[in-house]
């Protein structure tokens, strides 16, 4: 795969479109501000980064996230009294699901949905397995007709996290319940100003305006789309202490449970985006 320079460090790129290794850089200490620019660049560069051998304690972990912004607290940390910004991403024999295992960008249901994640995985299941699979939202609205483009640029779809939460993860919600928000289905990225497909199957429930069979049907041949086309996805093979890195905006990810009975450990933190998902007209 091709190398690439940045000032601070080099890459590696997985794919010609999407994700990067990142060498030269330790994360466990401060980054100074050209180091900080690059890999904002780096990242609005490829979506995904990864940065293996990084020995990380949790307040390393999370400043890292604060150079992106503020930190997230995930919903189903409503009740963790102890950091509550970092997310335990952990599953062994008697697990009953492990996170992830659909196509989601993270917590999408949220007014504000975290433009970043960071995953810092420790442990890896003995013989393989447990990959994460990445894939390009900004492409994968290219590869659409102009005819479903534009008809699909003016409408919104609804995001509930009781899909994933409640429906998959059997997950006892909230007071309220959890979030639920409209998004528009073609957003904008902030930063490059590029078209993304914003609609995942972990949370998108329905698009508005539409019938109950014309919204699923939409959804079904878009979510499709994304499950089987291979050109989408950069996949990332972890190895014990690599933090991977990844834009919301215009990626979306799926774990692989390949592993059982084998187990697999890691914490994620996320960062609230400043900014909702904005579609073509705002
Ligand atoms: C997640 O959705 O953040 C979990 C991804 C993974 O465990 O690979």
């Amino acid at each position: 795969m091709p190398t690439r320079d940045y000032d601070s460090f080099r890459i590696r790129t997985l794919t010609p479109h999407l994700g990067a290794e990142v060498d030269g850089l330790d994360l466990s200490q401060p980054l100074n501000d050209s180091e900080i620019a690059d890999v904002r660049k780096a990242w609005a560069d490829w979506g995904v980064l990864v940065f293996r051998n990084q020995i990380l304690d949790r307040e390393a972990h999370k400043a890292f996230g604060r150079y992106f912004g503020e930190l997230h607290v995930h919903p189903m940390n409503y009740a963790r009294s102890q950091d509550p910004e970092i997310l335990i991403v952990k599953t062994d024999a008697n697990s009953p699901y492990t996170a992830g295992d659909a196509w989601h960008t993270d917590v999408s249901c949220d007014e504000f949905p975290p433009m970043a994640s960071a995953l810092y995985i420790t442990e890896t299941p003995e013989g393989g397995g447990g990959d994460t699979l990445y894939a390009d939202m900004c492409l994968a609205y290219e590869l659409l007709s102009p005819t479903m483009q534009e008809f699909l640029e003016g409408l919104t779809a609804v995001h509930d996290g009781a899909l994933p939460y409640v429906g998959a993860y059997k997950s006892t919600p909230p007071e309220g319940g959890y979030p639920r928000h409209e998004h528009p289905v073609i957003a904008v990225h902030p930063e490059t100003g590029r078209k993304v497909l914003y609609v995942n199957s972990g949370f998108t429930s329905h698009i508005k305006g539409m019938s109950r069979w014309e919204s699923r049907a939409i959804l079904d041949a878009l979510f499709e789309m994304i499950a089987t086309t291979p050109r989408l996805i950069a996949r990332v093979e972890w190895e014990p202490n690599t933090l991977t890195l990844w834009d919301n905006r215009c990626t979306q990810h799926h774990a692989v449970w390949d592993y059982h009975p084998n187990s697999r450990y890691g914490e994620r933190v996320s960062v609230v985006a400043d900014t909702r998902p904005a579609g073509v007209s705002a």
